[in-house]
């Protein structure tokens, strides 16, 4: 396997290694689609399961294989015929064979000697050689291996014909030193290029990725969102940014692409993204300091390491207790509020006071006290406003809501079905909003803020528009549903005056 000097390969492993998170289990179709995003990512190969696993497992993998993708499309298999024959069966260009090779793994495991995993190592990786395709080695638990025994398998590997060897940090026990080691121990080792594969139990998986590049490894395993066994695996978003960035090396990725593919997986697979993970968490192009917001509209390079725009992300500042005169300035200047220095002293006086309360300031709320403060302002009048609403919901019944609503001051009516009664109110506004503004609901959050069953229910929600505008809306009733459709249609609310006042100013 030939790759260019300076660049490096991404073995994407989220449909195999990633669907081993635990509680994820995807279908054919919704792995497919995952395949699809990656591919038009850039990734160089796509692991796309285990295909002895389960009959769903290789109907993916073929289903994979017939879309045609750029990347190349592999199957994993353990160094024996059974599982090697499923991969081949799929018609995969690419298969990646592992065995263990650790005392810890030999002998509570797989219950074989060193001798009887060299020999298997020889027979597999040469017997799938022998059917024509890419075969990519894996030592498993390498990083507990003794070294010495480790060399010798890598050797009757590449004697066996393998294309790549990979070396997994099964447990993720490695640290960026020892991963050096070990990858410039086998680069002097063998003449086949060499790959990582890093588990992150340490939460070391990336850092050791980058220490195996940079002792001469030229393809790591990663994962999008970082899903994968236990604490998961290297994070393919900030694998590919701090290699291109800090360490000014070369992928196939397409690091514009890199936000929405995480949003997809995230999705399909039901694991949340944490709010502060780096490159596609919520908050990593988020300011909230008054110091930092302020030196932001300054200049970006002060606070933002990454531009958000290389990796499909805007910027956005929050209003809460932390945030400055300056930040809520620039806020409420999207919603063409333009408050006196004195005005705005109270509005920061007054956001302050609710962060201090240990409340969310959303957008919403800050355009309301700065309404308040400022008297009348003709922008901040609704665009849309809700005139009623009717739910109906019970065991036999399928719940249907209808609403009522002021657009531009035309009345609207429509009625839709829902799995729930928010549901079908959510979807009832959409059939009227839709056609005259694209937005969609982004987040919603529900909260019981007293106890029983006349408890105050908290919504809060986060819409977005088409240019990728988020906006945060809340409402607070003793009504679920109420609450829902009065957060949604405020969310709304203040995306169009947003986008109004926006279009009004270029
Ligand atoms: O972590 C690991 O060792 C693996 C192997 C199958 C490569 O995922
Ligand atoms: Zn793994």
């Amino acid at each position: 396997m030939k790759i260019e000097e300076g660049t490096v390969r991404v073995f994407d492993t989220t449909l195999r290694d990633g669907e081993q998170t635990p509680g994820v289990s995807l279908t054919p179709e919704e792995k497919l689609e995952i395949a699809i995003k990656l591919d038009d990512l850039g990734v160089d190969t796509i692991e796309a399961g285990f295909p002895i696993v389960s009959a769903g497992e290789l109907e993916a993998t073929k289903l994979m294989v017939k879309q045609g993708l750029r990347a190349s499309v592999c199957g994993l298999a353990r160094a024996r015929q059974e599982d090697i024959d499923a991969a081949l069966d799929c018609e995969v260009p690419y298969v990646h064979v592992f065995i263990a090779t650790s005392e810890i793994h030999m002998k509570h495991k797989l219950q074989m000697s060193r001798e009887q995993v060299l020999e298997a190592t020889t027979k597999w990786v040469d017997y799938t050689k022998d059917h024509g395709v890419i075969v990519e080695f894996s030592p498993e638990d390498a990083t507990r291996t003794d070294p010495a025994f480790l060399s010798q398998i890598l050797e009757a590997a590449e004697s066996a014909g393998a294309d790549i060897i990979n070396m997994p940090d099964t447990v993720g026990t490695a640290t960026p030193e020892s991963m050096f080691q070990m990858i410039s121990r086998a680069v002097s080792t063998v003449k086949i290029p060499i790959s990582v594969h890093c588990h992150n139990d340490f939460g070391l998986a990336v850092a050791n990725s980058l220490a195996g590049i940079r002792a001469g490894a030229s393809q790591a395993h990663v994962t999008v969102n970082g899903l994968g066994e236990r604490a998961g695996n290297a994070s393919l978003e900030e694998f590919v940014v701090a290699l291109h960035l800090l360490h000014k090396k070369k992928t196939g990725v397409n690091t514009r692409l890199l936000y929405e593919t995480s949003r997809l997986v995230s999705r399909l697979t039901g694991v949340p993204v944490q709010p502060n993970k780096a490159i596609v968490g919520e908050n990593a192009f988020g300011h909230e300091s008054g110091i930092h917001t302020h030196g932001m509209l300054k200049s970006p390079l002060t606070y933002e390491p990454i531009d958000p725009e290389l990796v499909g992300r805007r910027r956005w500042f929050q209003a809460g207790k932390h945030a400055g005169g300056h930040g809520l300035a620039a806020k409420l200047a999207e919603y063409g509020l333009h408050p006196t220095m004195e005005q705005m002293k109270e509005i920061t006086r007054r956001v302050k006071e609710i962060g201090d309360k240990g409340k969310m300031v959303t957008d919403a709320d800050l355009s309301a006290i700065a309404t308040a403060v400022i008297g009348g302002v003709s922008e901040e009048k609704k665009v849309i406003d809700l005139k009623n609403i009717t739910v109906v919901t019970g065991t036999a019944l399928v719940p249907t809501c209808s609403v009522k609503i002021v657009v531009d001051g035309k009345e609207y009516i429509a009625a839709e079905t829902g799995v729930g009664p928010v549901d079908a109110a959510i979807r009832a506004i959409h059939k009227i909003i839709g056609p005259l503004a694209d937005v969609k609901l982004k987040e919603y959050r529900l909260e019981a803020t007293t106890g029983g069953s006349d408890a105050l229910a908290e919504v809060l929600i986060k819409v977005e528009d088409r240019d990728g505008n988020i906006v945060s809306a809340r409402s607070a009733r003793e009504d679920v549903v109420l609450a829902s459709v009065e957060a949604m249609i405020e969310g709304i609310n203040k995306t169009l005056i947003k986008s109004r006042v926006r279009a009004a100013r270029d």
